[in-house]
């Protein structure tokens, strides 16, 4: 894709799943990939040693670099884009892909988790959009920002309270930012995913529950990580160059109201 390479990428939450394969995509692409985890060294590895080995196959050359950072704390927010500063020497995408998700009816959930879907969903996508968007500011070269959504930012999910809150409110924050700072340059956009295979979804692993949400998915399958990943690296591209404050749904059709496919009457 166009304008992609040689540019300096931070992916959050990307030891696995979607971040992952968005990380081993701007790697093949030839980005420098700043890659963020939460925990877990060996996945972090695995993602790096994925993002040599789609970099060798397709003859690019470019840095990478991990980064430990717990994205809902301002001060290790702070830390992780000194270092991919530092180490890269600017900063040209942000990818704001951590996120969690607890079930449990909405009257009775722990508020714990409640507050952790915000402060990981949304603020720590926040806090990190706010240190971009200052860097590139700076910088004056502009920027790109894509927040990883869903579509629960539209689609109700009872049980889900806290997580489709986060995901509404992150389509908030993309219009908002996009508004504020297409005069500098910075496209804001988010991909709104649909149910995609990754260690977020145990039912993954589990062929009968796999066959029961797949069924109701108009193209009758789940996404792959690299679905996703190809969305986001198109978006961030100077392919998308005219487009921003948009959520890109990324969901074989879940959006497009399923349970009218056949007649009611
Ligand atoms: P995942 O569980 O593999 O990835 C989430 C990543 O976020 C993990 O690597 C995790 O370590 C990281 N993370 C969690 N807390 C963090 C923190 N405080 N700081 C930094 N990183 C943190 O699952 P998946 O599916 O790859 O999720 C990625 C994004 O995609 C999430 O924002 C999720 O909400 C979104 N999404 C996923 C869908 C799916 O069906 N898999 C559907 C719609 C959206």
């Amino acid at each position: 894709m166009r304008g992609l390479k040689g540019k300096n990428v931070l992916v959050t939450g990307a030891s696995t799943g979607i971040g992952r394969a968005i990380a081993v995509r701007f790697a093949e692409e030839g980005a420098n990939v700043a890659v963020n985890y939460y925990s877990g060294d060996d996945e972090a590895k695995e993602t790096q040693s994925q993002m040599a080995a789609a970099r060798q196959a397709a003859g690019q050359d470019a840095k990478d670099l991990l980064i430990q950072a717990d994205v809902s704390k301002d001060d290790q927010v702070e830390t992780m884009f000194s270092k991919v500063l530092s180490h890269f020497g600017g900063l040209d995408i942000l990818i704001n892909n951590a996120g969690v998700q607890f079930q449990a009816p909405s009257h009775e959930i722990e508020l714990e988790k409640f507050d952790k879907m915000l402060d990981i969903n949304l603020r720590g996508a926040y806090l990190c959009a706010r240190k971009a968007i200052q860097h590139f500011l700076a910088q004056g070269k502009g920027g790109v920002i894509i927040n990883d959504s869903s579509v629960h930012e539209v689609i109700p999910r009872p049980k889900y309270v806290g997580y489709t809150i986060s995901k509404a409110g992150m389509k908030s924050m993309t219009q908002t930012l996009a508004l504020e700072y297409a005069r500098d340059g910075i496209r804001v956009n988010s991909i709104g995913p649909g149910a995609t295979l990754t260690p977020i979804n145990p039912w993954k692993d589990d062929p009968e529950e796999k066959a029961k949400i797949e069924s109701n998915i108009p193209m009758g399958r789940a996404g792959t990580p690299e679905e996703m990943a190809a969305v986001t690296a198109f978006l961030s591209s100077d392919d998308a160059a005219y487009i921003t404050g948009q959520t890109l749904f990324v969901d074989g059709g879940l959006t497009l109201y399923p349970s009218f496919r056949t007649p009611w009457t």
